[in-house]
């Protein structure tokens, strides 16, 4: 079966890719290589195309007879999403847009979307089911939420089958040390602690101390990217079986603090971490955990890598290497 990944050069793409390797599906890549690298996609067909290129994106499409998207191309700064909405809205939205209208045009029904725990704003109660309301506050979150109402629309109309995944805090590398994170600019925790650790960055700014949380830090789950990766593929084979919509978080219920995360870092890289307090950040809810039940119960998904100190340490040995080629 051929499927094509569309923002397979990035982060999570790149790990779906080499997920893929042990199977039989049949991968290509599209890409517009804006924030992705072209040496993950290598010893793959890949599709240099932007999304908003409505005309090559059909003629990708209808040439290659795909029987599944996964569609991993987003714009992921929150920060940025509230300086630069038209960015986000553009791409996370008009964009995937263009992607959907040309595969329901050629009969291409099977989609996998990255949606995110942002969709959930500062969430009702903890941990988060997917029932609970869709209250996003960052421009980013409403991205997502927007593309998950027309997925439900478009499966009304069009027999569009979609499985939306809400992804918690993605991190961690492929514990072969060829793939990991790896954004211009950085932004998230755990890539940002290491690179003090490893001496490309001085100090590490925490964002607010004054949460309601038993250290005043902000609470996030944790869950490595290969966890992520196996997420997908269940959810794939679940919905060429099934033919069947659904919605999943992905997360490992289980929350740790901004602190407790520089602690264990400092206790994997034997190095102090340098920090200082900053004022809050906007769009930060005090604290996400997932009800992970549901992907456990109906996929069958377990966490390999749900340690904190193993999603540390592949975070290292990658944050190594970046910090040796640099
Ligand atoms: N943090 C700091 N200092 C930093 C960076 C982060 O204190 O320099 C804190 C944040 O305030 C937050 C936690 O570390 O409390 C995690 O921040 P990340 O930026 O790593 O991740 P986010 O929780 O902001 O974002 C992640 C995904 C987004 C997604 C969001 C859902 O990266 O794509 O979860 O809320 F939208």
């Amino acid at each position: 079966m051929k499927i094509l990944v569309v923002g397979g050069a990035g982060y999570i793409g790149s790990h779906m890719i080499k997920r893929f390797q042990d199977t039989d599906y049949e991968i290509d890549i599209l890409d517009n290589l804006s924030t992705g690298f072209e040496l993950n996609a290598q010893n793959y067909k890949l599709h240099i195309c932007d999304l908003s290129d409505k005309d090559h994106v059909h003629q990708i499409l209808k040439e290659n007879k795909y029987e599944a998207v996964m569609h991993f191309a987003s714009y992921i700064n929150v920060g940025e999403s509230y300086s630069n909405p038209n960015k986000y809205y553009e791409n996370n939205v008009t964009n995937t847009l263009n992607l959907l209208d040309s595969m329901v045009d050629l009969k291409i029904l099977n989609f996998i979307f990255s949606s995110s725990a942002a969709v959930y704003g500062e969430p009702q109660s903890i941990p988060i089911t997917e029932d609970q309301m869709l209250s996003p506050v960052s421009p980013y979150g409403n991205t997502k939420a927007i593309v998950e109402k027309i997925l439900k629309d478009y499966d009304k109309a069009h027999a569009l089958k979609y499985v939306s995944l809400r992804y918690f805090n993605a991190c961690g590398a492929h514990t072969d040390g060829s793939i990991g994170e790896r954004h211009n600019p950085e932004t998230h925790l755990i890539p940002l602690i290491l690179q003090v650790a490893s001496g490309r960055r001085e100090i590490f700014s925490i964002y607010g101390e004054d949460y309601d949380t038993k250290d005043g830090t902000c609470i996030r789950d944790y869950v490595h990217v290969m966890d992520l990766a196996e997420a997908h593929l269940l959810s794939l084979e679940d919905l060429i079986q099934n033919q069947k919509s659904d919605i999943y978080n992905i997360g490992n219920n289980l929350g740790f603090s901004v602190k407790e995360i520089i602690n264990i870092a400092e206790t994997i890289t034997h190095q102090k971490i340098p920090y200082e307090i900053l004022a809050r950040r906007k769009g930060d809810p005090t604290q996400l955990i997932a009800d992970n039940t549901k992907i456990i119960e109906k996929l069958n998904w377990s966490a390999n890598y749900s340690d904190l100190n193993t999603i540390i340490m592949t975070a290292w040995e990658w944050e190594k290497r970046l910090s040796k080629s640099n």
